[in-house]
């Protein structure tokens, strides 16, 4: 086999086979087939899709490329959840511990952010002494006892992804359908849950801009997961605006928790109880998705989810079980006035991760390190409404800034006279 002739067929839309495939990435992987050649192939990708057999043995080469977490020893049903990625989206870490204090099993294998999109294992890593570095038996003893664990993919988890993913970064090929659903399905069926939840996020702050899109890409998924003999569920999220109100990572642990006590974010409970709800359902926990979200609630007023998530971090190493005020420390809190009266209309989420990241909150390459306590507080959200001079926000910062974070962060909202037609966080549920 010649790489030329599959970038040749790809560039001329013509189907690859499954050895194809299955040989170029295997070539790949084993350093046989240089970057340019499989940048060239990407680029072709971009432009002409790939067909659905061809994403499906795209997915089955990348995830048969490096090694596989077998849960088989694992009573009951796996779960899993995972977000496209998102501005303030910190529901992993309600999610997780709410399931599993309804009685879910959740074995969750994360990334870290990269861009304006922040990673859950570095919101994890922020807490004193958690660690997201678990060996495979100290995972699964965790699965077994406390129904939770998350932690960092292995190095040789979908190995051909990493690379793959790299190359995409910096040849502008991340946002191809084909491509972004085997990158994230490979991982996920290379982390062995039977069923797996995914957060689609649509709007400024996600890679897929809007609704059909994100609808576009949820089918490819769902169809990949049953081809593989599993279940997949995707939640259509609402990204134009951040969600919740903190941006940044221990601004984030903070949120969550509040949440976790039944204090959070209406937008955020939303969505972290739908998707525990449909978990509670599947996992045959309530025979209703009725019962289950009963059963969702309950655990989130009697406090049974915040204290689940005591036991989660403790079981990876917490040295702190204090999240009050103190937990964040930083130099100076600076209000952002507004200039405006009205109801906030928008409050573009791109913008507000860029800037969250500008302040140390995310990484701009792999190598960069973070500052846990710098971000970006909303004093309100959409729809509500402000005076002139009234907080828009709070910055969170430490040593990182820059000249036109004001500015920037001023033109991230719009405003509007009369209320904004109210907006569905969860869009829709495609099955
Ligand atoms: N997340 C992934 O894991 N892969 C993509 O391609 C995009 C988002």
């Amino acid at each position: 086999m010649r790489v030329i002739d599959i970038i040749e067929k790809t560039k001329n839309k013509i189907e690859l086979t499954e050895e194809e495939i299955t040989w170029f990435i295997d070539e790949y992987v084993k350093g046989n087939i240089p970057d340019y050649q499989v940048s060239a192939w990407l680029m072709a990708v971009n432009f002409n899709s790939l067909t659905k057999k061809e994403t499906y043995y795209l997915t089955k080469a990348m995830l048969n490329s490096g090694d596989k977490i077998d849960l088989s020893s694992i009573k009951g049903i796996k779960v899993d959840k995972h977000s496209t990625g998102g501005v303030g989206d910190k529901a992993s870490l309600v999610v997780g511990p709410l399931a599993a204090a309804c009685g879910c099993v959740m074995a969750k294998l994360s990334g870290r952010g990269l861009g304006h999109t922040g990673g859950t294992l570095d919101k994890l890593e922020s807490i004193p002494g958690v660690t997201i570095s678990l060996s495979e038996e100290r995972f699964l003893n965790q699965v077994n006892t406390v129904h939770l664990a998350i932690a960092g993919q292995t190095q040789n988890l979908v190995p051909a992804d990493k690379k793959l993913y790299a190359l995409r970064d910096v040849t502008g090929t991340i946002k191809s359908i084909p491509l972004i659903a085997s990158s994230i399905m490979s991982k996920k069926l290379a982390s062995g849950a039977d069923v797996i939840c995914l957060d689609v996020k649509f709007g400024s702050g996600a890679f897929m801009k809007t609704t059909d899109e994100a609808i576009e890409l949820s089918n490819e998924m769902i169809s990949l997961a049953n081809q593989a003999g599993k279940k997949a569920v995707c939640f259509i999220t609402d990204m134009e605006s951040p969600l919740g109100k903190a941006i940044g990572n221990r601004l984030e642990v903070l949120e969550a928790i509040n949440c976790l006590k039944g204090k959070g974010p209406k937008d955020l409970e939303n969505i972290c109880t739908e998707i525990v709800s449909y978990m509670v359902f599947v996992s045959g926990i309530r025979n209703s998705k009725e019962e289950a979200k009963k059963l969702v609630y309950e655990k989130l007023r009697d406090g049974s989810g915040y204290n689940k998530f005591l036991e989660f971090i403790n079981a990876q190493g917490a040295t702190t079980n204090t999240f009050d005020e103190s937990f964040v420390s930083c130099k100076e809190i600076i209000p952002l006035l507004s200039k405006k009266e009205g109801y906030i209309a928008k409050i573009d989420a791109l913008t507000l991760g860029l800037v969250s990241m500008r302040l140390g909150a995310g990484r701009e390459t792999k190598e960069d390190s973070i500052d846990p306590n710098v971000g970006i507080v909303l004093n309100h959200q959409c729809n509500e409404y402000v005076k002139v001079g009234e907080p828009l926000l709070y910055i969170y910062k430490n040593d990182k800034w820059d000249e036109n974070i004001i500015s920037d962060l001023y033109n991230a909202y719009s405003f509007s006279d009369k209320p904004i037609k109210e907006f569905k966080t969860i869009y829709k549920i495609v099955e």
